[in-house]
């Protein structure tokens, strides 16, 4: 049995404050939910009061984003090594900003996804169509293209261990949300790629999540579909009660 994920993305919003205060109110979300594991992604430079807040709790917690060299020269940039000091167990690589505002490659995100992995953290490797490939025809190419190149020549034992999620570009903060069919169909198809270029075992135990605007309202539509394994939520994870309903609703998915 796969366990629901709902993953936070904060990216570059809240302030220490709206932080503090948000990571206090995460882990009594969390009673009675023995199939659901949930994370968060805060801006990098509130890891360590993340860490601080809760360590010890059963949230896990990691970046959004890591360089792709582990250490050196590269203002501005943060390395693998560095979220595992702040105990991170969970990088976001490929997200969609990251694609098509800083312009990063399948090769760049590549690069990433080896490092994170090496270092011993779980890569969520985002894929995600636009607009216009959608319209025209092309989502399930573009797709799996992204997957192939995140994927391809990996050692099993680390596919085991990556997340997989599915986010629409278009629907990305955008208040457009895939349909629960749209979703679905798309993740079976993810699916289908992993047991054909790895097995069945490890098509059926890897989890898929979806993002793009996951809302309360949303949330049971989406996860109650077979191959949809959790959330990766962007706008929605900022507000604690729209959370913690996403979260309910994966309790009683
Ligand atoms: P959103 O963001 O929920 O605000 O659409 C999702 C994401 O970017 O991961």
């Amino acid at each position: 049995m796969r366990k629901f994920l709902i993953a936070g993305n904060w990216k570059m919003h809240t302030t220490a404050i709206e932080a503090e205060a948000l990571l206090k109110a995460l882990p009594e979300q969390l009673q009675d939910a023995p199939n659901v594991d949930v994370a968060v992604f805060p801006p990098s430079v509130y890891l360590d009061l993340t860490k601080r807040i809760l360590g010890g709790s059963k949230i896990f917690w990691g970046g959004q984003n890591i360089a792709s060299e582990p250490k050196g020269a590269f203002t501005g940039e943060i390395s693998s090594i560095m979220l595992l000091d702040f105990d991170s167990t969970m990088v976001i690589l490929g997200h969609s900003e990251r694609r098509h505002v800083f312009g990063e490659s399948d090769e760049l995100i590549r690069k990433k996804i080896d490092l994170a992995l090496d270092g011993g953290l779980i890569p969520i490797i985002c894929v995600g169509e636009t607009l216009e490939q959608r319209e025209a025809g092309n989502t399930e190419t573009v797709v799996l293209g992204q997957l192939q190149a995140a994927l391809t020549g990996l050692n099993t034992d680390f596919v085991n261990k990556v997340v997989l999620a599915y986010e629409p570009v278009w629907a990305i903060g955008t208040g457009k949300t895939a349909t629960p069919e749209q979703a679905q169909d798309v993740h079976r198809s993810i699916r289908n790629w992993i047991e054909k270029h790895f097995d069945k075992h490890m098509a059926d135990s890897m989890r898929i999540v979806y993002g793009g605007s996951v809302k309360p309202a949303n949330a049971k539509g989406l996860l109650s579909k077979p191959d949809i394994d959790g959330a990766l939520v962007g706008g929605a994870s900022l507000k604690i009660n729209d959370f913690s309903e996403i979260i309910k609703a994966a309790k009683a998915s």
